[in-house]
């Protein structure tokens, strides 16, 4: 049977989806991505908020001529009122040692512990998802290094009260020590930690583990003490500012987040006040703040509910306001255009994005692992001040090569550098090899799980701005709140996706941009005859040298082995592990083979076609092409 899925809340349900997938395909049904079409309609419930569970019973009541399977977090009292309307119900540990089947070409999410032991006063989780449980170090490791063969750049472990995973004698730390080893370029990245489990342990590992991201979301809930304990968080408000204190002390450039809810049962003004003053001490880079919402069951829902909405309302607003101010780039009503030129090694990216941006007026902003580092500039294959012909380089020389920098470093310069570049008037052109660095910029292009439904579409089209933002407010008010009331496309594509049910838009995109991906195409031999040129023209240039002085300057044999294949294979020339000939000849077929693993990523990006309306790569062959899909971006 055909099968549509709807995924509600958070990353851990995003998650289940994707082994939920697994376990119908298993069973022989196959997904359609017309629900129309769909004999079985899956839908994977959220219980976090009232509000989350009202779309699962509109869900439930527009799909009730078919078979429905209800999953994920659901409460005894939901699903006592659902039963008789629906085929079967599903308990996330059914499918919770599944292979996932993943929907994002590079994130994957693993998760490591299901359930919670905590019992938060307010938390549905306990009573839907069950006691915590752990996987198997071993099948976990199995699991990320697949993910990794397969190319995928970001693995997000997941798990309700994600660092107290214990499982044998690897408690959490010791897992992200396991993990980092694993060699390739990939990140890790955790969601959520409970703050009265975050060892020191734990600030050491993600002190030394360059392949963590130094982010965390670590959730507060409330800075008061008296709601702390009524939450039963088991931590205080000064501990809590205490751990962050610690953990910046640690990690100075780390961000951090955290997890809000205001209008707890009895929560006084000057209690919220509380959490307005940690806030203002702390200075989180971003909070999820929720206003209070009985769920049946739990500890709070017998408490008095005695907040009014319109009072949490208050409070949400001042709160998210204090912290997630609009930046310049999200506020600005009109879409900025911005390029982004990537291809294999040696394919020709820098000249082309040169030739654009002094045809266009732009300037270039490089996305590669290597070229940030200062003194690598021959490996790295660095373009000169002559080839940049007069077109200003941005996040060149940057980094100190001793000390890692790592893709969320080169987000947060590079959002700086766009914004730089915009208010000159000038086209930003984000050019470079490490699709991994795009990634972490621009979030990649991934698929929209919702594919466009054109019937929908044309019918909303008829409408009013007013009337989609008045049928978008009463599907999702948080969602309303976040959207440009008078963009017609964006109100017609979130009604479409929430009618879709993937609940996956409710953060409004950092950057507001029509985004132009030209992808440079090389046949194989024309590639292979260009490494090879570009090797030999870059040994005589002095690239052994430049290891040479890389390495007096104090940058160990082990760091240079980590700093890409150039650097790896001289560094083993130089310290007499190879003969200069295998040295040259292993060289050019690991940076082959490399150029492969690009593309192979590459590739996992839709291709676009003017026609088509998902953002994709443009694969272009020469100058012209893309000086011509430029034009038109641009609709000059
Ligand atoms: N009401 C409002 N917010 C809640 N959260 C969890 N339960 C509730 C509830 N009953 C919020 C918490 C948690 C996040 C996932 O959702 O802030 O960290
Ligand atoms: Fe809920 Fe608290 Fe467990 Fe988080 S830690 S899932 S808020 S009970």
């Amino acid at each position: 049977m055909k099968y549509f899925i709807f995924t509600f809340g958070c990353e851990a349900n995003k998650a289940d989806s994707e082994r939920i997938r697994q376990k119908l395909n298993n069973l022989g049904h196959k997904e359609t991505l017309n629900k129309k079409d769909a004999g079985l309609i899956m839908i994977n419930a959220c219980s976090v908020r009232q509000s989350a569970i009202d779309r699962v019973r509109a869900k439930i009541m527009e799909f009730k001529n078919k078979k429905i399977i209800l999953a994920g977090c659901l409460l005894e009292s939901d699903k006592k009122k659902f039963q008789n309307k629906i085929w079967q119900i599903w308990h996330p540990n059914e499918y919770f040692d599944l292979i996932p089947l993943h929907s994002s070409p590079l994130s994957a999410f693993v998760p490591i512990t299901a359930g919670c032991d905590n019992f938060c006063a307010y938390c549905a989780v306990p009573y839907t998802r069950g006691r915590e449980k752990s996987r198997p170090t071993g099948e976990i490791i199995r699991e990320v290094k697949n993910l990794i063969k397969k190319e995928y750049k970001e693995i997000w472990f997941l798990g309700q009260n994600v660092n107290s995973y214990k499982s044998g004698k690897t408690n959490f730390p010791k897992l992200l020590q396991k993990i980092n080893k694993i060699p390739d370029e990939f990140q890790i990245r955790f969601l959520s930690p409970h703050p009265k489990d975050f060892s020191d342990e734990l600030i050491k590992t993600i002190t030394r583990c360059e392949k963590v991201v130094r982010y965390i979301n670590l959730p507060v809930q409330s800075g008061d003490n008296d709601v702390l304990k009524k939450m039963n968080r088991n931590y205080t408000r000064e501990q809590y500012i205490k751990l962050v204190k610690k953990i910046r002390r640690a990690m100075p450039d780390i961000k951090i987040s955290t997890d809000i809810i205001v209008g707890f049962p009895g929560e006084t003004k000057k209690q919220f006040q509380n959490t307005l003053k940690l806030c203002q001490e702390i200075k989180f880079d971003k909070a999820y703040v929720s206003k209070y919402s009985p769920r049946p069951g739990t500890m709070a829902a017998k408490m008095n509910d005695n907040v009014p909405f319109k009072e949490k309302k208050r409070r949400w607003q001042i709160l998210d306001k204090l912290i997630n101010p609009s930046t310049s780039l999200r506020a600005s009503p009109k879409k900025k255009k911005l390029i982004v030129v990537l291809g294999p090694t040696s394919s020709g990216k820098s000249d082309l994005a040169v030739g654009v941006a002094r045809k266009f007026n732009g300037e270039v902003i490089s996305a590669d692992s290597r070229q940030v580092y200062k003194g690598m500039d021959i490996g790295s294959g660095k373009i000169t001040k002559k080839e940049m012909r007069g077109v200003k380089h941005y996040l060149l020389d940057v980094a100190n090569p001793k000390k890692i920098f790592t893709a969320i470093d080169f987000k947060n310069m590079a959002e700086k550098t766009i914004a730089e570049i915009l208010t000159k008037g000038k086209i930003p052109i984000v050019c470079g090899g490490t699709g991994f660095y795009i990634h972490a910029l621009l979030g990649g292009v991934d698929i929209p799980r919702v594919a466009p439904d054109w019937v929908l579409r044309a019918k909303l089209e008829k409408k009013s701005c007013e009337e989609l933002f008045k049928i978008l407010g009463k599907m999702d008010p948080i969602r309303a709140k976040n959207i440009d009331s008078q963009n017609k496309r964006r109100l017609i594509r979130a009604i479409e996706i929430l009618r879709r049910g993937s609940g996956q838009i409710a953060q409004p995109p950092k950057f507001n941009f029509d985004i132009l991906y030209l992808g440079i195409k090389r046949g194989d031999k024309n590639l292979k005859e260009l490494i090879h040129k570009r090797l030999i023209k870059r040994l005589k240039q002095g690239m052994i040298a430049e290891v040479k002085k890389l390495h007096h300057q104090g940058v160990s044999w082990k760091r240079l082995d980590g700093l890409g294949l150039e650097y790896r294979f001289v560094s083993r020339y130089l310290r007499g592990l190879l003969t200069k000939e295998n040295m040259t000849e292993q060289l050019e077929t690991a940076i082959i083979q490399y150029s492969k693993r690009q593309m192979t990523w590459f590739k996992k990006y839709p291709s676009a076609t003017l026609r088509a309306s998902a953002p994709g790569i443009y694969w272009v062959k020469n100058e012209k092409e893309a000086k011509g899909l430029v034009k038109k971006f641009l609709k000059l």
